[in-house]
């Protein structure tokens, strides 16, 4: 008998941990290294917050806490998706998870049965299509063209339903390309849906406070209220507040769905981090209007990268409408040959010689679409700078 289960065996370990993983190690063997691997702003939690966590410390809030959510922070959640979204969730309607990812993977381990689909417009976030294949589900990625600006079209998505199409999965803004949906695209998409009853929808939008250029963020269940009753919104502090290390994701859906994701987390991890529930509740009732800067701030440095990148041959970036994420074009590299006199067959090996130049991205196969890079610029922008310089030089001496 073997040990690891075929489950085990059908997923990898995620593309961008193993990366940074990586770069951990050469730094720790002495290499220079610049990481833009991993997905987490290089801002500082806000004070506020880090106030709340004391705060919350000195209270003993250091039990285990409720399995779907402190109330308070179920009730700043609501608030928030009121406000922000115009979404009219009650506190029954709304759960607390260790990040969103928990709560999207909960989604998939509660609804998804052997052979159901999962449609996942590409590129993706690495995660969705190993969760659908964890539940032994049937992801269906549908390729998105980057004359569509890397988005799905309503075209696309009535050729991917099927009578077993069980969810669709939105990510606007979008890791990796920044593909931000706007409402009259949304509702293309969900003129489709409502001729499909069986297919729901879970609308990650983790990176919703993350849009440039004045692109307006929307949300399917604002847009379309007649998807309220099959769309799962999940939003979370890691991106927006600086809070990746907190662990802490919420969604707002129909009450069944998340009766049976509370069940399925009082199961694995319970409740989540209690401190993280404090630190969560000050940062979505606090201030808000750092995070226009911040998302300034992105838009400064994506606009640069840009330029830099424009000067490499061989490279060629679309322009990303929000997250922090540059997804890459390195086709132009293929086939050329390394100082050392090996030839770059695949995304892989550009991914290669760049890390031996220096510079750390995750291949575009991660993401599902190749010949591409992704790299965060979630990093201040000297050092940014900096990985354009060294990816430049990598290129000029390739032959
Ligand atoms: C698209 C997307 N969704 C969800 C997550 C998970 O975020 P967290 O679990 O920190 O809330 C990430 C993190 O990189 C992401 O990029």
């Amino acid at each position: 008998m073997k040990f690891f289960s075929s489950r085990h065996d059908r997923i990898t370990l995620s593309a961008s941990n193993a990366a940074t993983a990586r770069v951990r190690e050469l730094r720790a063997a002495g290499r220079d290294i610049i990481g833009l691997a991993i997905g987490q702003p290089d801002f500082e939690t806000p004070p506020h917050v880090k106030q709340a966590v004391a705060a919350a410390l000195a209270r003993n809030e250091t039990r285990y806490p409720p399995i779907d959510g402190v109330p308070e922070l179920k009730a700043a959640a609501r608030l928030k998706f009121q406000r922000e979204n115009g979404l009219a969730y009650r506190t029954d309607q709304i759960m607390v998870g260790t990040g969103s990812k928990q709560i999207l993977y909960n989604t998939v381990m509660a609804t998804v049965d052997a052979g159901d689909e999962v449609i996942i417009p590409a590129p993706y976030w690495i995660s969705y299509l190993d969760m659908a294949l964890v539940a032994d589900g049937r992801p269906v990625a549908v390729a998105c063209r980057p004359e569509d600006g890397f988005k799905l079209t309503p075209q696309a998505l009535d050729s991917a339903i099927t009578p077993r199409t069980k969810w669709l999965i939105l990510n606007s803004p979008c890791n990796p390309t920044g593909a931000v949906y706007s409402r009259a695209e949304l509702k293309g998409l969900a003129e489709v849906l409502l001729a499909h009853p069986q297919v729901w929808v879970m609308s990650d939008d983790i990176y919703e406070h993350l849009t440039l250029d004045g692109n307006e963020f929307a949300t399917i269940a604002q847009v379309e209220p007649r998807l309220y009753e099959r769309t799962l919104t999940i939003n979370g502090v890691s991106k927006a507040y600086a809070m990746t290390g907190f662990r802490l994701g919420y969604a707002g859906g129909p009450q069944p769905l998340i009766r049976g994701l509370v069940k399925m987390q009082s199961q694995s991890t319970a409740g989540v981090c209690s401190i993280s529930q404090w630190a969560a509740v000050e940062a979505l009732t606090g201030p808000q209007e750092f995070l226009k800067d911040r998302a300034a701030s992105f838009q400064a440095r994506r606009d640069r990268v840009l330029e830099l990148l424009g000067e490499v041959p061989g490279l060629s970036a679309h322009k990303p409408e929000g997250a922090f994420y540059l997804f890459v074009h390195c086709g132009g590299l293929i086939g050329r040959r390394t100082p050392q006199g090996a030839v770059l067959a695949t995304e892989e090996d550009v991914v290669m010689y760049l890390l031996e130049g220096g510079v750390a991205v995750v291949v575009g196969a991660a993401y599902g679409m190749s010949p591409y890079f992704r790299m965060s610029i979630a990093t201040d922008m000297a050092t940014l700078e900096e990985a354009c310089r060294r990816m430049r030089a990598s290129v000029a001496a390739l032959q």
